[in-house]
């Protein structure tokens, strides 16, 4: 294998890395060989190695990691420049948005911090966030005249995806921070073609050709190397190594590929990315998930655990898999890498889909993969299918008496989705990210006709007001039928835009601009089971998705590009004691949510493109969704109570 000797000095390197004093610099010297990195020593299996000499460890959820801290003082500094450019070009009347920005560069914390957060959906929202992050890339052609939002993920400091959301935002990443164009373009291998099925597998491994049968069987191998090294597997063990081919651009769907690799690749060292975070869900085994109780997990290159006061606690996320105990690793013992798997990780944030793996019994499949299901549903339950398994519990006799797990030795995890919060807004609105403004793009399936109604936002305003918070703040968000009726999910609308009602805390949380997705171009509510979308659909829906970001280049609402860049600036003017300039106040009359409410119900919700419809003859098969969909509501009304 050509990655063999990579991996070899990539995992001696990261072994013997000094957990706590490591600085992103010394890592400089791999960073030449990276993209993103092959670096678990055994692929799929997790492989137990000599712990270094300072032992990782887990650390309270009191602070931002020292790594994070660190990272972002390069990041912030590398986003003045490009929101100087994109703040300049968007023409806030009667205010020098350059001469601001410079004014206050010497000081951080002044200056805006912008968040991204992309929904779950399955493969419409990985489309739909595709569509947005591409409308907000510099690097994308043409994207940076009239009417375009080129530049804001470059100005961005933060990336959260979470299910089909996360599948994005970890396919990028595992890509060297790559762009939507070149995933869409690339056909070398089996990345982004979404026409053939995690369910069939793709035509080709990678370089060599492939049939159904050959894939199922390395699936299955991968994973019982996993189990045969001692490891509890689950569904999502095989979902995330199905979900690899896909959003993996390597051999095999890349089973050495870790999520903690990412901290080694160039964009991420070089702070030229944003920070990219998935989130999942604690659930234990029978557990009823709502948003005001349920513990919320992330992932980032660096750490995995939870800022809520239940965990509260991170862990390396790099040494998943060690038996930690109290926070520790117990001396003597050895640690495990290579656990982080990147189609793990993903696959746990979108666990929901394990569901339908589950219907393979009723295909044409080998006996093996019907046997190893049959074993692992005969472990878990079938209530319980769509548990990932990251036992052993790195916050196993961490945090005994609020830690809701401490006591077990097994950590579960599903679905980011399934507390309702489908947007992952929870890790940025972290206090200690001091996130000003967070661009939320909501793919969620929540009308009968697969449109939000920020059930997501909801969800998320809930859980402000119960006692998990822990004082995280979240602006007032109306119900469903008032989001309905007053039409804020047709297009983009803002909440918490003032931040006086804030100031009694101490903290003011960001402004959240929501992105729902509508059509402007073409019908972008595939179902969330569809498992074939052939190459002209996933154009469409990434050329609507740039549509729903842009307002179609500012031609529906001319006035929308400006718009953008008020809300970057709002918090920040706000802080500053700047004067918020006419246009910007015109805009927030236009674009804020003005606390109006109306709960009736609202007649069907059934918009129309507001653009010309594209003309695609052929959009892929959907011919197994009502099959699936009746599957996956059952599912769901095992999950969520509501
Ligand atoms: C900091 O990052 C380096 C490089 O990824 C890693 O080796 C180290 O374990 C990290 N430390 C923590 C506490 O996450
Ligand atoms: C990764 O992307 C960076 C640009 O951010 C580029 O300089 C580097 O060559 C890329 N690495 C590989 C291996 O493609
Ligand atoms: C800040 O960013 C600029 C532009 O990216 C770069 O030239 C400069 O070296 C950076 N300064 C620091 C202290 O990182
Ligand atoms: C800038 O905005 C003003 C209104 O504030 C408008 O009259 C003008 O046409 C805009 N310029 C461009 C280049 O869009
Ligand atoms: C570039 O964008 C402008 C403005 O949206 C558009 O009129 C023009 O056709 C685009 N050019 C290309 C080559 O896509
Ligand atoms: C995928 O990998 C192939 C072969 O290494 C490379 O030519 C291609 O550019 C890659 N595609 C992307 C989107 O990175
Ligand atoms: C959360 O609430 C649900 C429904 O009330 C309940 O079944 C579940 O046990 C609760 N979980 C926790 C961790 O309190
Ligand atoms: C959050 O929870 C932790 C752990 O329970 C606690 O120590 C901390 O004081 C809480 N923070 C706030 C702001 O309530
Ligand atoms: C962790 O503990 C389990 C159970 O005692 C044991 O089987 C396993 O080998 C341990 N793992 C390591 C890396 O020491
Ligand atoms: C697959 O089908 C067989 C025969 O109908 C059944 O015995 C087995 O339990 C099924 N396995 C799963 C995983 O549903
Ligand atoms: C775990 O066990 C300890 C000691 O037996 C106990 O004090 C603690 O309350 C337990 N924690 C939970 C969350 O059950
Ligand atoms: C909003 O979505 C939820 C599901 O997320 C659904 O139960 C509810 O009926 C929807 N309401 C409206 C008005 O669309």
């Amino acid at each position: 294998m050509r990655f063999a000797l990579l991996a070899t000095v990539l995992s001696t390197i990261a072994a013997n890395a000094e957990a706590d004093d490591a600085r992103l610099d010394s890592l400089k010297v791999v960073s030449n060989v990276a993209r993103a990195l092959p670096n678990s020593p055994d692929g799929y299996t997790p492989s137990k190695v000599t712990c270094p000499k300072n032992a990782p460890s887990v650390r309270s959820a009191g602070s931002l990691s020292r790594n994070e801290t660190a990272w972002l003082e390069k990041r912030r500094n590398n986003t003045i420049a490009p929101m100087q450019t994109l703040l300049a070009r968007l023409n806030i009347t009667d205010f020098n948005a350059s001469q601001y920005i410079e004014n206050h560069s010497n000081n951080a914390s002044a200056l805006p911090n912008i968040g991204i957060a992309v929904s779950g959906g399955g493969w419409r929202a990985l489309t739909n966030g595709a569509g947005a992050i591409k409308a907000f890339d510099s690097r994308t052609q043409n994207n940076t005249g009239p009417g375009k939002l080129g530049g804001l993920l470059q100005s961005a400091t933060y990336l959260a995806g979470l299910s089909g959301g996360g599948w994005l935002v970890g396919s990028l990443f595992m890509n060297n921070f790559t762009t939507v164009g070149a995933l869409q373009a690339d056909t070398s291998g089996s990345v982004w073609e979404f026409g053939n099925s995690v369910l069939e597998g793709p035509d080709t491994g990678g370089v060599q050709i492939f049939d159904t049968a050959e894939y199922y069987t390395h699936l299955v191998s991968d994973i019982d190397g996993k189990s045969d090294a001692g490891f509890d597997l689950s569904i999502t063990d095989l979902w995330g190594r199905a979900l690899s081919y896909q959003l993996i651009n390597a051999t095999d769907g890349g089973p050495a590929y870790t999520f903690s690799s990412i901290a080694l690749t160039n964009p991420f060292l070089d702070a030229t990315s944003p920070f990219p975070i998935l989130v999942a869900d604690g659930r234990s085994p029978g557990e009823v998930l709502i948003p005001g109780n349920t513990t919320v997990f992330e992932f980032n290159a660096f750490e995995m655990g939870s800022w809520d006061p239940t965990t509260y606690g991170f862990v390396p996320t790099q040494y998943l898999g060690t038996n930690f105990t109290a926070g520790s690793v117990p001396s003597g013992d050895k640690c495990v890498i290579g656990f982080d798997n990147a189609g793990y990780v993903m696959g746990t944030s979108s666990s929901l889909f394990n569901e339908f793996l589950l219907e393979l019994n009723e295909t044409d499949l080998p006996d093996t993969l019907q046997g190893l299901i049959g074993n692992l549903l005969a472990d878990i339950g079938e209530d319980n299918n769509d548990i990932a398994d990251y036992t052993p519990n790195p916050f196993y006799h961490y945090n005994l008496e609020e830690n809701l797990s401490a006591n077990s030795t097994r950590l579960t995890l599903v679905d980011g989705g399934e507390d309702l919060q489908n947007i992952p807004l929870h890790p940025l609105i972290q206090p200690n990210r001091n996130i000003d403004v967070i661009f939320a793009v909501d793919s969620s399936a929540d009308t009968t006709y697969n449109w939000p109604n920020a059930t997501a936002l909801v969800a998320s305003y809930e859980r402000a007001q119960s006692s998990i918070s822990n004082n995280t703040l979240f602006p007032s968000i109306p119900d469903q039928n008032t989001i309905v009726n007053l039409g804020l999910n047709t297009h983009p609308t803002f909440f918490g835009c003032n931040a006086s009602n804030f100031t009694e805390g101490s903290h003011i949380p960001p402004l959240i601009v929501y992105i729902p997705n509508s059509p402007y171009v073409t019908y972008s509510n595939e179902s969330t089971f569809t498992f074939s979308t052939n190459d002209s659909y996933r154009d469409a829906i990434i050329l609507n998705g740039m549509d729903v970001a842009t307002m179609g280049n500012g031609t529906v609402d001319t006035t929308w590009p400006t718009c953008v860049g008020c809300a970057i600036l709002s918090r920040s003017l706000h802080r500053t004691g700047t004067d918020v300039p006419e246009v910007c106040t015109q805009c927030f009359d236009t674009f804020c949510w003005n606390g109006t409410v109306d709960s009736s119900t609202p007649k069907a919700y059934e918009p129309k493109p507001i653009l010309g419809e594209l003309n695609i003859s052929n959009k892929g098969s959907t011919k197994l969704v009502n099959r699936w969909a009746a599957a996956a509501a059952a599912a769901m009304a095992v999950v969520t109570s509501v």
